[in-house]
């Protein structure tokens, strides 16, 4: 039978939930038990079971591997919020807020541990394919990281370099949760790389709808600050069109909020979010994530399984590029 998204969220859930991270030092372990307690979607888990459940009824094995994404994706928001300053994620104070820098980095690192742990908890006939999807995608989500932090201090950064960059920081590990599924459900090569290009896809797509919540989002249904990618001069995609399409007077503007250093934030953050607002960089914006979406269709449907199969997925993924969360 096919899982619905429900299904596999509260499946994921519990297993989380069964984790103990109440031990000592607690100073390490609290601040691992707090960001997982904390909910989120869940997106990738959900998606790893989606994929074994395309080839497979039995879905039960993917279990390990699922948890250890879910730790390795919240171990990379310990660390990105740090580098990002950010003080709130899933409406909650971020680890280097609520404890500071040092334990988001320790706890951060414990948590990549504990993620090969729960990943290389497979059958030896596909530990070696999954150990290598995940350490190529580890890597590449790290050369995301930097690019995007190095972004930050240039101004001539293009659409093509955008992309590239997000492909790695975000696309790459829901398009590695869809191929490890499909490993543990016996997929073919073909379907299994099939799905993987469907998730670059979808997640360009669920990160310029990041980029678009971080300005035009509800702070209670997104959980995180509005604004924080603004005060960052973070190479949004938004950012990167308004710098590119702007007249003479905004474009001067926006050069000079990027490059000032004292300023009241939630000036900053009217201000710019304004000359997007003129540009109309938010139909921009969801424009390419239609684009990205429908090139993510367009994968699923070379995967070579029925459509009845393939009905929850398509569900889950259309209701994610409509998110507020
Ligand atoms: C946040 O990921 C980081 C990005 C890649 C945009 P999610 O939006 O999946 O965060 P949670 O896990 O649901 O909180
Ligand atoms: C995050 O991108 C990508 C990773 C965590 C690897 P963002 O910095 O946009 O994610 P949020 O908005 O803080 O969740
Ligand atoms: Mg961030
Ligand atoms: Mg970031
Ligand atoms: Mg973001």
């Amino acid at each position: 039978m096919t899982h619905t998204s429900e299904y596999l969220e509260t499946k994921i859930n519990n297993a989380l939930e069964e984790l103990n991270y109440e031990r000592d030092p607690k100073s390490l372990f609290d601040p691992i038990q707090y960001i997982l307690s904390l909910g989120g979607k869940r997106l990738r888990p959900i998606l790893a079971f989606m994929a074994t459940n395309l080839f497979n009824d039995d879905i039960d094995k993917t279990i390990n591997p699922a948890i250890g994404i879910e730790i390795f994706h919240n171990f990379s928001l310990l660390h990105d919020d740090l580098m990002d300053n950010a003080s709130i994620r899933r409406g909650k104070p971020t680890v280097h807020i609520k404890w500071n820098a040092n334990t988001a980095v320790l706890s951060g690192d414990a948590m990549l541990i504990d993620a090969y742990k729960y990943i290389t908890k497979v059958d030896t006939d596909v530990l070696p394919a999954i150990l290598d999807v995940f350490t190529t995608t580890a890597m590449q989500v790290c050369e995301g990281q930097q690019y995007d932090m190095d972004f930050e201090k240039r101004l001539n950064v293009k659409e093509s370099e955008y992309l590239k960059m997000i492909r790695l920081k975000t696309a790459v590990l829901l398009a590695a949760s869809l191929k490890i599924g499909a490993i543990m459900g016996n997929a073919t090569d073909s379907d299994a790389n099939k799905l993987y290009d469907f998730g670059i896809n979808i997640g360009i797509a669920f990160q310029l709808k990041d980029d678009l919540l971080d300005v035009y989002g509800n702070p209670i249904d997104f959980g995180k600050n509005i604004g924080g990618d603004i005060l960052c001069n973070k190479k949004t995609f938004l950012l990167i069109k308004a710098l590119e399409n702007s007249n003479e007077k905004s474009n001067a503007a926006l050069q000079q909020w990027i490059t000032a250093e004292n300023f009241d934030p939630k000036v900053k953050i009217n201000a710019v979010k304004e000359i997007y607002d003129d540009l109309k960089l938010e139909t921009l914006t969801d424009k390419l994530i239609q684009k990205y979406y429908l090139a993510a269709l367009n994968c699923l449907s070379e995967v070579n399984v029925s459509d009845e199969k393939k009905e929850q997925l398509l569900v889950y993924t259309n209701n994610l590029m409509n998110r507020e969360r």
